[in-house]
């Protein structure tokens, strides 16, 4: 053998994994080309649903669902707990298309919303007004949407009992019992952003509050969580673990558990708080290596609901996964960050097939089918939800801004 043959053969694992490497990085580019015209053309979409399905809604209501069997869009008024999400994705849409029709009857619906930055008799007050007017001031500056955003927190920490060091989601605060659902992370939010916005510390400190005894008492030792956590609200104790909208009190209902995750992960955002982080990826490795999440990303309505043929998906519970999955991959690093990412590019490609993106001027012009709001309650059940579709297009959103 000759030097010459020998130094040949020493190079030929070297040029093969120079292939492998090109081979990869062109995959990975064909990967991210593939998704960017997939939110080009959902997002094209969006305008022209979103604009037909303020069409179908009274002017002094909100969408809410859509009824198939009547081919029906159906609306309610603003004390529903989904109102801000038709405005907050005009917003999201508006600031993607620049289309000044989307602006207009995003302007009319916050006008409408308003009044409920006074809402008082549950903890939604977050959803509905800081995803509305946060996003509105977020795009616009304008500062009167930041003053309504701080008016809202006013009326959010009214609910807040310091016996339990939480915010009491549902019922009076009279009653004597107070429950806490997780959903409820959600409403931190806008604690946090109008603490920053202003200086003014004490709603950031009520978050952390809340935050800190949500990681005490909802989540089991698997990093799942209950749905509603019962406190006694002259002593603090909890009471009763149990759940509203999920299979079985015992049981990981999926979209409390999207909710949980979006919730940490926000919550790092605003503290950076290792403890929140932590806690969101302990979120995400239970969701990510549950034997019982499909392959393609969306989650049946429960982990532990019985899986055969009719079990149903939730499509909204996926949209909240894969936005929170962005953020996470954020703040995470390496194989990790990866696996964030490459579960919400599924998600958002399972969502943008047939079997869950709706077909202009079908679907009362929603985006998305296929949610899932109150099994037990029978309650907008295999439907379309405005927060699918709120979160669906924030996904949508991030992935451009930080992935692309
Ligand atoms: N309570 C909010 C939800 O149904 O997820």
């Amino acid at each position: 053998m000759t030097v010459h043959s020998l130094r040949r053969q020493n190079l030929i694992p070297v040029v093969l994994l120079l292939c492998l490497s090109c081979l990869s990085l062109c995959t990975y580019a064909q990967g991210k080309k593939k998704i960017e015209k997939l939110i080009q053309k959902n997002m094209e979409l969006a305008a022209r649903q979103y604009k037909f399905m303020a069409s179908l809604t009274p002017a002094d209501s909100m969408p809410r669902t859509y009824d198939a069997a009547q081919d029906k869009l159906v609306s309610s008024d603003t004390r529903w707990w989904t109102s801000g999400f038709f405005p907050a994705s005009l917003w999201y849409i508006y600031s993607y298309t620049k289309d000044t029709a989307i602006r207009s009857e995003a302007e009319r619906r916050l006008a409408l919303e308003e009044k409920e930055k006074y809402l008082t008799s549950n903890h939604d007050v977050g959803f509905m007004i800081f995803c509305s007017f946060g996003n509105a001031y977020k795009i616009t500056h304008n500062p009167d949407y930041r003053d309504v955003c701080a008016v809202a927190a006013e009326t959010l920490i009214k609910r807040y009992k310091p016996s339990i060091k939480a915010i009491q989601s549902w019922q009076a605060l009279t009653a004597p019992k107070s429950p806490v659902i997780i959903d409820n992370m959600m409403n931190l939010e806008l604690l946090n952003w109008v603490s920053d916005e202003w200086r003014e510390p004490k709603y950031k400190a009520i978050a952390i509050a809340h935050a800190n005894t949500t990681i005490k008492n909802h989540f089991r030792a698997d990093n799942s969580s209950y749905h509603v956590v019962e406190y006694d609200p002259a002593t603090g104790k909890v009471l009763e673990k149990k759940t509203a909208q999920g299979y079985s009190d015992e049981s990981a209902w999926a979209r409390g558990q999207a909710w949980g995750l979006y919730g940490y992960t926000m919550m790092y955002r605003f503290t950076t708080e290792p403890t929140y982080l932590e806690q969101a990826r302990k979120i995400a490795a239970f969701i990510l290596n549950h034997p019982n999440l499909p392959a393609d990303g969306v989650p049946y309505w429960d982990f532990n609901a019985p899986v055969d043929k009719h079990t149903l998906r939730d499509a909204s519970a996926a949209s909240i996964m894969a936005s929170a999955l962005l953020e996470l991959a954020q703040y995470t690093e390496g194989a990790e960050k990866t696996r964030y990412i490459s579960m919400a590019e599924k998600i958002l490609t399972t969502l943008s097939s047939k079997t869950y993106l709706a077909k202009y001027r079908q679907n009362g012009g929603f985006l998305l089918k296929h949610g899932v709001g109150n099994l037990p309650g029978k309650s907008e059940v295999d439907v379309p939800l405005t927060y699918g579709d709120y979160y669906f297009i924030e996904a949508m959103l991030r992935y451009k801004q930080w992935y692309l």
